[in-house]
């Protein structure tokens, strides 16, 4: 096993640098990969710290390349770099961009390869197979370029893709990670965990994305997280939200969106339960539990904030939160 995950790490390496030269020095990826890259707005310097790179077109420039190294046909299959399909071989990220996903330390774990132009063929984004060196449910993308400035600020942002923490680092938000490809997991909560428990998590602004946010948040709690939530616009992912609007209005609505649990229920709940009486009394009542449930004794200042809040938010009367809240605590 240990053999595998190091011989694993060595092609990795070999590979990593391999794309990233395809990239930066010929023809064919400057004017591919590159341009795309730009086009997105990733500069150089980014471009650099992330490693990013390019598969050539051609199909199997990359085997041939690993195989005058001397790297073993069994390897290059098992780390999913190359696939053979009736006695040819080829490389699987053919014709895409190429994004090293770094453990803690820097080694190259395993890829996420990225189409240039989407299409319902192909999937956008082609990852590493699970094997003995990458393990899906543990990897956190940006964990390298991030663990320091996640301890410094004592908080973590939890994105959704690969493209959101490479354009947050390009706009100075230079503490996030990406639970990329699989719904967020106990372990990589507990990786998180290991840096800071102040966690804010930024989904997308659609119903997938809130769906997925509820769900970390409830992993977060349950693992003791300080976790708050920001959503993006309808429409707008971190990267494309930050790139339209520049650093700093993105931090402004940050700032001004990041909602605790108790918070971000009633914001989804009262666009749910919009023109439904019953919805809203549920939700009330609901909202009326949780609060309760807050230890009076050791915080009564923050059940009399989330009284006023939700008076306020969900547009009850406030002495009537108060006694649905008392209701509540026997
Ligand atoms: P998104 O669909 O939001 O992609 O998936 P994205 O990150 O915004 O990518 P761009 O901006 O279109 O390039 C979020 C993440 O889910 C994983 C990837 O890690 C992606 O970054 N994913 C998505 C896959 O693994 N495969 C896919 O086909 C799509
Ligand atoms: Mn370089
Ligand atoms: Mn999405
Ligand atoms: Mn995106
Ligand atoms: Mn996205």
């Amino acid at each position: 096993h240990q053999q595998i995950e190091e011989s694993l790490r060595i092609l990795n390496e070999f590979a990593a640098q391999y794309f990233h030269d395809a990239l930066l020095q010929s023809e064919e990826g400057q004017t591919i990969g590159l341009s795309y890259f730009k086009e997105r707005g990733f500069r150089t310097e980014i471009i650099e710290q992330f490693r990013l790179g390019y598969c050539p077109e051609d199909g199997s420039s990359f085997y041939k390349a690993a195989i005058e190294k001397g790297y073993a046909p069994e390897m290059l299959e098992k780390s999913g770099l190359c696939k053979n399909s009736n006695g040819r071989w080829y490389d699987t990220y053919r014709g895409r961009v190429i994004f090293p996903i770094q453990g803690m330390t820097g080694r190259v774990l395993g890829f996420g390869a990225r189409i240039l132009k989407t299409n319902e063929k192909s999937p956008k984004y082609i990852n590493s197979p699970e094997n003995e060196l990458y393990v899906k449910s543990r990897v956190l993308y940006g964990l390298y370029q991030s663990r320091q400035s996640m301890g410094k600020a004592d908080e973590c942002y939890l994105v959704e893709g690969y493209t959101d923490v490479i354009s947050l680092h390009q706009g100075g938000v230079d503490n996030v990670v990406s639970s990329s490809g699989t719904s967020l997991t106990e372990d990589q909560l507990r990786v998180i965990g290991r840096t800071t428990k102040n966690l804010t998590i930024l989904y997308d602004g659609d119903s997938a994305g809130i769906k997925a946010a509820m769900r970390g948040m409830d992993m977060a709690l349950a693992q003791s997280f300080n976790v708050k939530l920001a959503l993006l616009p309808e429409g707008h992912d971190p990267d494309s939200y930050i790139q339209a609007v520049g650093a700093s209005a993105f931090h402004t609505y940050i700032a001004d969106h990041k909602e605790d649990i108790i918070g971000f229920r009633m914001e989804v709940g009262m666009k749910e339960a919009a023109n439904d009486p019953a919805k809203k009394s549920k939700l009330v009542n609901e909202i009326a539990e949780t609060i309760s449930r807050i230890d009076k004794a050791e915080d009564f200042a923050l059940q009399d904030y989330y009284i006023k809040q939700s008076s306020e938010r969900l547009q009850v009367d406030e002495q009537g939160m108060i006694n649905l809240v008392n209701k509540f605590i026997r």
